[in-house]
Protein backbone atom coordinates (compact mmCIF):
# COMPACT_ATOMS: atom_id res chain seq x y z
CA UNK A 1 0.00 0.00 0.00
CA UNK A 2 1.12 3.26 -0.74
CA UNK A 3 1.29 5.85 2.26
CA UNK A 4 -0.83 8.95 1.64
CA UNK A 5 1.41 12.15 0.25
CA UNK A 6 2.28 14.03 3.32
CA UNK A 7 1.31 17.14 1.70
CA UNK A 8 -1.67 19.02 1.95
CA UNK A 9 -3.18 22.22 4.19
CA UNK A 10 -2.54 20.00 7.70
CA UNK A 11 1.35 19.43 6.82
CA UNK A 12 3.24 22.42 6.57
CA UNK A 13 7.34 21.24 7.28
CA UNK A 14 8.52 24.97 7.45
CA UNK A 15 6.92 25.40 10.48
CA UNK A 16 9.57 23.03 12.53
CA UNK A 17 12.16 25.32 10.04
CA UNK A 18 11.27 28.77 11.61
CA UNK A 19 14.01 29.63 13.80
CA UNK A 20 16.93 28.21 14.91
CA UNK A 21 16.23 26.97 18.24
CA UNK A 22 13.04 24.11 16.24
CA UNK A 23 15.52 23.48 14.11
CA UNK A 24 17.91 22.37 16.36
CA UNK A 25 15.51 20.30 18.23
CA UNK A 26 14.46 18.43 15.27
CA UNK A 27 18.08 17.68 13.84
CA UNK A 28 18.51 14.33 13.06
CA UNK A 29 22.39 14.31 12.65
CA UNK A 30 24.71 15.97 15.47
CA UNK A 31 28.17 17.26 14.91
CA UNK A 32 30.29 17.39 17.65
CA UNK A 33 34.21 18.09 18.84
CA UNK A 34 34.25 14.20 20.16
CA UNK A 35 33.18 12.98 16.29
CA UNK A 36 36.17 14.14 14.87
CA UNK A 37 40.30 12.54 14.81
CA UNK A 38 42.94 15.31 13.15
CA UNK A 39 45.31 13.72 10.92
CA UNK A 40 48.92 14.78 12.20
CA UNK A 41 52.23 15.02 10.43
CA UNK A 42 55.29 14.63 12.17
CA UNK A 43 58.41 15.11 10.22
CA UNK A 44 62.45 13.42 11.52
CA UNK A 45 64.88 16.27 11.34
CA UNK A 46 63.50 19.51 10.83
CA UNK A 47 63.71 21.97 13.17
CA UNK A 48 60.36 24.10 12.37
CA UNK A 49 56.97 23.23 10.63
CA UNK A 50 56.84 22.69 6.85
CA UNK A 51 53.91 23.62 5.23
CA UNK A 52 52.43 21.43 2.98
CA UNK A 53 51.65 22.89 -0.56
CA UNK A 54 48.70 21.47 -1.85
CA UNK A 55 47.07 21.57 1.60
CA UNK A 56 47.17 25.00 2.97
CA UNK A 57 47.16 25.26 6.79
CA UNK A 58 48.55 22.15 6.97
CA UNK A 59 51.93 21.51 8.14
CA UNK A 60 54.88 18.47 8.48
CA UNK A 61 55.61 19.13 12.54
CA UNK A 62 58.40 18.88 14.50
CA UNK A 63 58.45 16.73 17.82
CA UNK A 64 57.95 19.59 19.64
CA UNK A 65 54.92 21.13 17.09
CA UNK A 66 53.87 17.88 17.69
CA UNK A 67 53.00 18.04 21.19
CA UNK A 68 51.08 21.32 20.73
CA UNK A 69 48.69 20.08 17.91
CA UNK A 70 47.76 17.20 20.33
CA UNK A 71 47.63 19.16 23.52
CA UNK A 72 45.52 21.61 21.28
CA UNK A 73 43.36 18.79 20.08
CA UNK A 74 43.17 17.37 23.79
CA UNK A 75 41.64 21.06 25.15
CA UNK A 76 39.38 21.23 21.84
CA UNK A 77 37.71 17.78 23.06
CA UNK A 78 38.37 16.24 19.56
CA UNK A 79 37.85 12.31 19.37
CA UNK A 80 41.80 11.37 18.62
CA UNK A 81 44.51 12.48 16.62
CA UNK A 82 45.87 10.06 14.14
CA UNK A 83 49.37 10.57 13.57
CA UNK A 84 51.48 9.73 10.33
CA UNK A 85 55.39 9.87 10.52
CA UNK A 86 57.64 10.78 8.04
CA UNK A 87 61.19 9.67 8.54
CA UNK A 88 64.74 11.24 7.42
CA UNK A 89 65.99 7.98 5.43
CA UNK A 90 63.41 5.27 3.83
CA UNK A 91 64.34 2.03 2.97
CA UNK A 92 63.27 -1.34 0.51
CA UNK A 93 61.34 -2.62 4.09
CA UNK A 94 60.43 0.28 6.07
CA UNK A 95 62.80 -0.47 9.18
CA UNK A 96 61.99 3.12 10.67
CA UNK A 97 58.64 1.80 11.01
CA UNK A 98 59.59 -0.73 13.54
CA UNK A 99 62.48 0.68 15.54
CA UNK A 100 61.59 1.87 18.79
CA UNK A 101 63.48 5.24 18.12
CA UNK A 102 61.75 5.72 14.77
CA UNK A 103 59.89 8.74 14.60
CA UNK A 104 56.40 7.64 14.70
CA UNK A 105 57.08 6.05 17.52
CA UNK A 106 58.69 8.30 19.18
CA UNK A 107 55.70 11.04 18.33
CA UNK A 108 53.31 8.49 19.51
CA UNK A 109 55.00 8.64 22.87
CA UNK A 110 55.68 12.41 23.34
CA UNK A 111 51.66 12.61 22.46
CA UNK A 112 50.79 9.90 25.03
CA UNK A 113 53.24 12.13 27.52
CA UNK A 114 51.30 15.35 26.60
CA UNK A 115 47.75 13.87 26.84
CA UNK A 116 47.25 10.70 29.07
CA UNK A 117 44.02 9.48 28.76
CA UNK A 118 42.58 13.07 28.12
CA UNK A 119 42.91 12.05 23.95
CA UNK A 120 42.68 8.80 22.38
CA UNK A 121 46.14 8.65 20.19
CA UNK A 122 46.08 6.72 17.04
CA UNK A 123 48.94 5.84 15.00
CA UNK A 124 48.97 5.26 10.91
CA UNK A 125 50.26 1.17 10.95
CA UNK A 126 51.15 1.00 7.12
CA UNK A 127 55.01 0.93 5.55
CA UNK A 128 54.17 3.42 2.78
CA UNK A 129 55.88 6.33 4.31
CA UNK A 130 58.88 4.66 5.43
CA UNK A 131 59.56 2.88 2.24
CA UNK A 132 62.13 3.91 -0.45
CA UNK A 133 59.37 2.46 -3.08
CA UNK A 134 56.37 3.96 -1.29
CA UNK A 135 54.57 0.62 -1.34
CA UNK A 136 52.39 -0.57 1.84
CA UNK A 137 53.99 -3.31 2.10
CA UNK A 138 57.44 -5.52 1.57
CA UNK A 139 58.04 -6.38 -2.69
CA UNK A 140 58.84 -10.07 -4.18
CA UNK A 141 61.57 -9.99 -6.52
CA UNK A 142 59.26 -9.20 -9.30
CA UNK A 143 58.34 -6.19 -7.64
CA UNK A 144 54.69 -7.14 -6.67
CA UNK A 145 53.68 -6.06 -2.94
CA UNK A 146 53.82 -9.65 -0.87
CA UNK A 147 50.76 -9.93 1.00
CA UNK A 148 52.11 -12.53 3.42
CA UNK A 149 55.48 -11.05 3.92
CA UNK A 150 54.02 -7.92 5.06
CA UNK A 151 52.26 -9.31 6.91
CA UNK A 152 54.55 -10.35 9.45
CA UNK A 153 56.23 -6.41 9.56
CA UNK A 154 52.63 -5.15 10.48
CA UNK A 155 52.21 -7.42 13.32
CA UNK A 156 56.34 -6.12 15.03
CA UNK A 157 54.89 -2.75 13.87
CA UNK A 158 51.57 -3.37 15.96
CA UNK A 159 53.72 -4.17 18.96
CA UNK A 160 56.31 -0.93 18.57
CA UNK A 161 53.55 1.25 18.71
CA UNK A 162 51.50 -0.34 21.32
CA UNK A 163 55.15 0.06 23.44
CA UNK A 164 55.10 3.54 22.68
CA UNK A 165 51.88 4.08 24.23
CA UNK A 166 49.14 4.49 21.05
CA UNK A 167 45.49 4.06 22.24
CA UNK A 168 44.26 2.79 18.67
CA UNK A 169 46.66 1.39 15.49
CA UNK A 170 45.24 1.55 11.98
CA UNK A 171 46.20 -0.76 9.75
CA UNK A 172 45.67 1.20 6.08
CA UNK A 173 47.76 -0.89 3.68
CA UNK A 174 45.58 -3.21 2.79
CA UNK A 175 46.61 -6.63 2.64
CA UNK A 176 44.30 -9.65 3.54
CA UNK A 177 44.13 -10.90 7.06
CA UNK A 178 45.95 -7.81 8.47
CA UNK A 179 43.18 -7.04 11.43
CA UNK A 180 43.61 -11.09 12.36
CA UNK A 181 47.66 -10.61 12.41
CA UNK A 182 47.85 -7.45 14.49
CA UNK A 183 44.93 -9.20 17.06
CA UNK A 184 47.02 -11.38 17.96
CA UNK A 185 50.44 -9.85 17.73
CA UNK A 186 49.13 -6.97 20.33
CA UNK A 187 47.58 -9.98 22.31
CA UNK A 188 50.37 -12.29 22.56
CA UNK A 189 52.65 -9.04 23.68
CA UNK A 190 50.05 -8.16 26.28
CA UNK A 191 48.52 -5.38 24.41
CA UNK A 192 44.83 -7.06 25.00
CA UNK A 193 43.60 -3.09 25.17
CA UNK A 194 44.95 -1.37 21.94
CA UNK A 195 41.89 -1.29 19.64
CA UNK A 196 42.12 -1.57 16.07
CA UNK A 197 40.75 0.58 13.71
CA UNK A 198 41.01 -1.36 10.46
CA UNK A 199 40.73 1.06 7.21
CA UNK A 200 38.70 -1.67 5.89
CA UNK A 201 37.08 -0.07 2.59
CA UNK A 202 39.94 2.15 1.26
CA UNK A 203 39.99 2.67 -2.23
CA UNK A 204 42.59 3.34 -5.25
CA UNK A 205 42.10 6.55 -4.94
CA UNK A 206 43.11 9.73 -6.63
CA UNK A 207 41.52 12.10 -3.84
CA UNK A 208 44.80 10.79 -1.82
CA UNK A 209 46.60 13.03 -4.52
CA UNK A 210 48.11 15.61 -1.76
CA UNK A 211 48.51 13.24 0.83
CA UNK A 212 51.70 12.15 -1.10
CA UNK A 213 53.30 15.30 -0.73
CA UNK A 214 52.87 15.56 3.41
CA UNK A 215 54.55 12.66 3.49
CA UNK A 216 57.19 12.97 0.93
CA UNK A 217 55.70 10.17 -0.57
CA UNK A 218 58.28 8.16 -3.17
CA UNK A 219 55.90 5.72 -4.82
CA UNK A 220 55.43 5.63 -8.88
CA UNK A 221 52.49 3.99 -10.22
CA UNK A 222 49.49 2.85 -8.05
CA UNK A 223 48.34 0.61 -5.54
CA UNK A 224 45.25 -0.70 -7.62
CA UNK A 225 46.16 -4.78 -6.90
CA UNK A 226 45.76 -4.15 -2.83
CA UNK A 227 43.31 -0.91 -2.44
CA UNK A 228 39.85 -1.12 -3.94
CA UNK A 229 38.87 -0.14 -7.19
CA UNK A 230 36.16 2.64 -6.88
CA UNK A 231 33.55 0.69 -9.03
CA UNK A 232 32.77 -1.59 -5.97
CA UNK A 233 30.25 -1.12 -3.01
CA UNK A 234 29.35 -4.62 -2.21
CA UNK A 235 33.38 -5.52 -2.08
CA UNK A 236 33.61 -2.45 0.85
CA UNK A 237 30.87 -4.02 2.90
CA UNK A 238 32.47 -7.49 2.75
CA UNK A 239 36.02 -6.20 3.38
CA UNK A 240 34.50 -4.42 6.62
CA UNK A 241 32.87 -7.71 8.01
CA UNK A 242 35.98 -9.87 7.66
CA UNK A 243 38.01 -7.23 9.17
CA UNK A 244 35.09 -7.40 12.42
CA UNK A 245 35.49 -11.03 12.29
CA UNK A 246 39.16 -10.85 12.57
CA UNK A 247 38.75 -8.46 15.38
CA UNK A 248 38.29 -4.88 14.08
CA UNK A 249 37.34 -2.71 16.75
CA UNK A 250 36.07 0.27 14.23
CA UNK A 251 35.84 -0.18 10.57
CA UNK A 252 36.74 2.60 8.40
CA UNK A 253 35.73 3.79 4.71
CA UNK A 254 37.92 6.03 2.66
CA UNK A 255 37.82 8.21 1.50
CA UNK A 256 34.56 9.59 2.08
CA UNK A 257 32.96 12.11 -0.15
CA UNK A 258 32.72 9.99 -3.07
CA UNK A 259 32.26 7.23 -1.08
CA UNK A 260 28.96 8.12 1.50
CA UNK A 261 26.95 5.41 -0.33
CA UNK A 262 29.46 2.87 0.83
CA UNK A 263 29.87 4.50 4.86
CA UNK A 264 25.95 4.09 4.94
CA UNK A 265 26.22 0.43 3.60
CA UNK A 266 29.26 -0.59 5.83
CA UNK A 267 26.80 1.13 9.15
CA UNK A 268 23.79 -0.91 8.19
CA UNK A 269 25.76 -4.09 8.15
CA UNK A 270 28.67 -3.69 11.31
CA UNK A 271 28.17 -4.40 14.87
CA UNK A 272 30.98 -1.88 15.60
CA UNK A 273 31.21 2.07 14.92
CA UNK A 274 31.77 3.40 11.37
CA UNK A 275 34.66 6.17 10.65
CA UNK A 276 35.04 7.51 7.68
CA UNK A 277 38.14 9.79 6.33
CA UNK A 278 37.67 12.92 4.72
CA UNK A 279 41.17 12.70 3.20
CA UNK A 280 43.57 14.95 1.31
CA UNK A 281 42.03 15.96 -1.53
CA UNK A 282 38.93 16.56 -0.08
CA UNK A 283 40.59 19.32 1.65
CA UNK A 284 42.45 20.26 -0.75
CA UNK A 285 39.43 20.73 -3.33
CA UNK A 286 37.31 22.97 -0.62
CA UNK A 287 40.31 24.71 0.70
CA UNK A 288 41.20 25.98 -3.45
CA UNK A 289 37.42 26.82 -4.09
CA UNK A 290 37.75 28.63 -0.72
CA UNK A 291 40.44 30.76 -1.93
CA UNK A 292 39.31 31.59 -4.76
CA UNK A 293 36.21 33.05 -3.63
CA UNK A 294 33.80 30.47 -5.08
CA UNK A 295 32.33 28.63 -1.80
CA UNK A 296 31.83 30.07 1.38
CA UNK A 297 34.17 28.00 3.49
CA UNK A 298 33.17 27.71 7.14
CA UNK A 299 29.93 26.67 6.37
CA UNK A 300 31.00 24.45 3.86
CA UNK A 301 33.22 22.56 6.08
CA UNK A 302 30.52 22.29 8.51
CA UNK A 303 28.08 21.10 5.79
CA UNK A 304 30.74 18.62 4.49
CA UNK A 305 31.17 17.10 7.97
CA UNK A 306 27.90 17.00 8.76
CA UNK A 307 27.09 15.08 5.71
CA UNK A 308 29.35 12.28 6.55
CA UNK A 309 28.28 12.05 9.98
CA UNK A 310 25.06 11.46 8.45
CA UNK A 311 25.69 8.73 5.72
CA UNK A 312 26.90 6.77 9.24
CA UNK A 313 29.80 7.32 9.96
CA UNK A 314 30.56 8.21 14.19
CA UNK A 315 33.88 9.28 13.72
CA UNK A 316 35.55 11.48 10.66
CA UNK A 317 39.21 12.26 10.16
CA UNK A 318 39.56 15.66 8.89
CA UNK A 319 42.24 17.85 8.59
CA UNK A 320 39.66 20.17 9.86
CA UNK A 321 39.09 18.22 12.65
CA UNK A 322 40.44 21.61 14.59
CA UNK A 323 39.18 24.34 13.03
CA UNK A 324 35.45 22.78 13.13
CA UNK A 325 35.55 22.12 16.69
CA UNK A 326 36.42 25.52 17.66
CA UNK A 327 33.46 26.89 15.43
CA UNK A 328 30.74 24.38 16.76
CA UNK A 329 32.14 25.66 20.61
CA UNK A 330 31.11 29.33 19.03
CA UNK A 331 28.11 27.92 17.31
C1 LIG B 1 48.58 5.02 3.73
C2 LIG B 1 47.64 6.16 3.79
C3 LIG B 1 47.29 7.03 2.76
C4 LIG B 1 46.38 7.95 3.28
C5 LIG B 1 46.22 7.64 4.62
N1 LIG B 1 46.98 6.51 4.91
C6 LIG B 1 47.80 7.12 1.38
C7 LIG B 1 47.55 6.05 0.40
O1 LIG B 1 46.94 5.02 0.68
O2 LIG B 1 47.98 6.21 -0.75
C8 LIG B 1 45.73 9.07 2.53
C9 LIG B 1 45.11 10.14 3.40
C10 LIG B 1 44.72 11.37 2.66
O3 LIG B 1 44.78 11.43 1.42
O4 LIG B 1 44.32 12.31 3.35
N2 LIG B 1 49.52 5.07 4.81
Amino acid sequence: MTPEPVTGPRQRPRRLRRTPSLRRSVAETSLAPAHLVLPLFVREGIDAPVPIGSMPGVVQHTRDTLRAAVVEAAELGLGGVMLFGIPAAKDATGSGALDPGGILNVAIADAVAEVGDALPVMADLCLDEFTDHGHCGLLTAEGDVDNDATLAVYAEMARAQAAAGADVVGPSGMMDGQVAVIREALDAAGAIDVAILAYSAKYASAWYGPFREAVDSSLTGDRRTYQQDPANGSEGVREALLDVDQGADLVMVKPALGYLDVVRRVADAVPVPVAAYNVSGEYAMLEAAAAAGWIDREPAILETLTSIRRAGAQIVLSYWAAEAAALLRRH
